[in-house]
């Protein structure tokens, strides 16, 4: 079983000799000005909410960009900060970007280009020159900044995502010292889908600049391999998954990403969280309801409509549960600049509106929908409250909401609807699978979840919560060093 410490105990094992400096776009703490005052949010990020647990343990520095508006306040000259503000065991380096730089690489590349092109959910990806001129710009100030904090040592560079395909070659052209990474954290889909893309080939050469390259699953390996076979002039050995291009080879595998289980389990029992409990039970009239949840930011992939359209159907179709049944739909504002997500917020609206409408009697509605940033103790506090928990991803490279949720339940009860089209799906099959495109199966799978009989509930959520304890986000983090220990000494 992986532990933070026994993590701890392979980087100073196998990494003594290298810096150890995580990349990615969002940064895990944000600084805000709130009313005359800085306060501190962890943003409502997959990747975020997966990393951090591993720099507690790992030390080092995470460079990042810093979005928030009392970021550069916090900072010393070298544009560094202590985080976990409280236990203060890693160093943030922000990067500032202007708001002409965030429009095209953020909001333009990353989140109008690759994020569609990558989720098969029939949202258009754009291709503007200008927006990729800027992200490649990006990249490269973003380079600038590691290898300043690097300053020509050996280092093992970790990079995120999407928002980073170039990095790794603008590192390596300045220290070859560097050893390299990188996690792909949403899914890679089939060549069919990624040959659109006027410049993939500066892509995928970008990112077999890594010297290890990761994916959530084997699906998503198997169609990155395929992909990179039909464009690029390079050999690909299928036996240790590795491609060799341009005198470079690349191992590609799956690491499916994770969550601190043992962290999660043991926050949620903490008194904050039982006052939480009281206070909105309290607030929202709470006494025997059947309360559902649903914790996602507000993106088109993650199925959020067909989820409260579900909510109807069942209401309409087992009217019993009127009065009964109160589904929370917490949901954060998310890349609000895209035309398609203030579309998909409307559209939200409306649906809470119109549902609620038609079902509601003077003292219940069924959907409380909660458009905000919510802080840790309340999320917690909803995960144990909660009957059923529903993840209707129409595509989504892990969702650790999923794992969250299982991580929260302590008492071993409630139950878990999960999207068969999120990566979390081929590990968790004990929870209730749906395809979210069908509102009619989603509707039956909530009443199967209702009706679920409490020793059942407990016959899978042990089994999950087993799965999630396993394969914690430690093994993932030691797995990933692991495998590239291995690759540096072939
Ligand atoms: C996905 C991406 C992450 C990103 C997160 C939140 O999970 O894979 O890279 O951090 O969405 O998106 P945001 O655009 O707010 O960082």
């Amino acid at each position: 079983m992986w532990t933070q410490d026994s993590l701890q105990q392979l980087v100073r094992d196998q990494l003594s000799d290298y810096l150890f400096v995580v990349v990615s776009n969002r940064e895990p703490y944000i600084h805000n000005h709130v009313n005359d005052k800085i306060e501190c949010i962890v943003p409502a990020s997959g990747l975020t909410v997966a990393l951090d647990p591993v720099m507690r343990a790992c030390g080092g520095t995470w460079v990042a960009h810093g979005s928030g508006t009392a970021d550069r306040e916090v900072v010393d000259a070298r544009n560094r900060v202590l985080v976990p503000p409280d236990t203060q065991n890693y160093t943030l380096r922000r990067v500032w970007l202007t708001e002409n730089e965030v429009d095209k690489y953020y909001f333009g590349f990353s989140n109008e280009t690759l994020w569609p092109l990558c989720h098969i959910v029939y949202q258009r990806p754009e291709f503007n020159v200008d927006d990729w001129n800027t992200y490649k710009y990006v990249n490269r100030l973003f380079a600038d900044a590691v290898l300043d904090e690097i300053g020509g040592r050996k280092a093992f560079v970790f990079i995120q995502d999407y928002h980073l395909t170039l990095l790794s070659r603008m590192l390596k052209a300045k220290n070859h010292r560097i050893i390299s990474a990188q996690f792909w954290h949403i899914p890679w889909p089939n060549r069919e889908a990624f040959r659109i893309c006027p410049w993939q080939n500066e892509i995928l050469y970008g990112l077999l600049g890594n010297d290890l390259l990761g994916f959530h699953i084997a699906y998503h390996r198997n169609n990155f391999l395929d992909t990179v076979d039909r464009t690029l002039e390079c050999r690909i050995d299928y036996e240790r998954f590795s491609v060799s291009h341009a005198d470079h080879t690349t191992f590609v595998s799956p690491f499916p990403i994770s969550v601190d289980f043992d962290r999660i389990s043991e926050n949620v029992q903490k008194p904050e969280v039982e006052q939480e409990m009281t206070a909105l039970k309290k607030k929202y009239g709470l006494s025997n309801e059947i309360v559902g949840i649903g914790l996602d930011r507000i993106d088109y992939t993650k199925g959020i409509p067909e989820r409260l359209k579900a909510v109807d159907l069942l209401l309409t179709r087992y009217p019993k549960y009127k009065k009964k049944l109160v589904f929370f739909q917490l949901a954060e504002p998310s890349r609000i600049k895209i035309k398609k997500y203030q579309d998909l917020n409307d559209e939200i609206d409306n649906l809470v509106e119109q549902i609620n409408s038609k079902h509601q009697t003077t003292d219940w509605k069924p959907i409380t929908y909660i458009k905000e940033h919510k802080s840790p103790v309340t999320l917690r506090a909803f995960n144990r409250m909660a009957r059923f928990c529903i993840v209707s991803s129409l595509h989504d490279g892990m969702n650790l909401v999923a794992k969250e949720f299982v991580s929260s339940r302590v008492d071993e009860t409630g139950v878990l609807i999960l999207s068969r089209f999120a990566g979390a799906a081929r590990e968790l099959d004990e929870a209730l699978l749906i395809n979210p495109y069908a509102v009619d199966e989603i509707a039956e799978t909530i009443y199967t979840a209702i009706e679920m009989p409490v020793e059942l509930q407990k016959k899978r959520m042990l089994r999950l919560r087993h799965k999630v304890c396993e394969n914690n986000i430690y093994r993932w983090a030691a797995d990933i060093i692991t495998e590239l220990v291995k690759i540096e000494s072939i």
